[in-house]
């Protein structure tokens, strides 16, 4: 059975919706899922899951969450190679280019470790609450699954 871990970051629940709404749409195509907060876990956490997920809001001005800086200098150090990934992200567009910087962070990490870009970094404007929103998740789990 295929399976897939989720580690997200969420400080006011926003990425936590993103990550629940990406397992669902996981788990309603038989993959197995495991999912976590960032700041429990470690990349090597990935080694036993065929697929890779990041969610992560951004903070600051285009920074990474606190909670995430350790597990992404740790990402960017070990060997994912062959491993497939995706990253999906809340934020702020009155932010303007730093818009979810950390989808873009993490996604060059995955790529320093040598994990395959799945599928298309998808970017939500606070919660995941439009059918827009419902329309990126489900096609980012489409490609990252096939
Ligand atoms: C101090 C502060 C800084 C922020 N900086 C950014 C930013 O640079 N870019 C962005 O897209 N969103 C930024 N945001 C917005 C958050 O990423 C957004 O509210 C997100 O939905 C929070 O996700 P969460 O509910 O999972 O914690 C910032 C929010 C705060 C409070």
């Amino acid at each position: 059975m295929t399976s897939a871990k989720i580690m997200y970051a969420s400080l006011t629940g926003n990425t936590e919706e993103i990550a629940n709404k990406v397992k669902q749409n996981l788990e309603n195509s038989n993959i197995e899922v495991s999912m976590d907060e960032i700041d429990s876990g470690q990349p090597s956490d990935f080694d036993n899951f065929d697929i890779a997920i990041i969610a992560t809001y951004t903070y600051g001005d285009g920074d990474l969450p606190d909670e995430a800086q350790d597990f992404y200098e740790e990402l960017k150090d070990i060997d994912l190679s062959g491993k497939k990934f995706g990253v999906l992200g809340s934020g702020d567009t009155s932010y303007g280019e730093s818009f979810c910087k950390a989808v873009e962070l993490f996604e060059e990490a995955f790529k320093a470790a040598g994990a395959a870009k799945a599928a298309s970094g998808v970017k939500v404007e606070f919660a995941p609450d439009t059918e827009e929103d419902e329309k990126n998740i489900k096609k980012f789990v489409e490609e990252i699954i096939k």
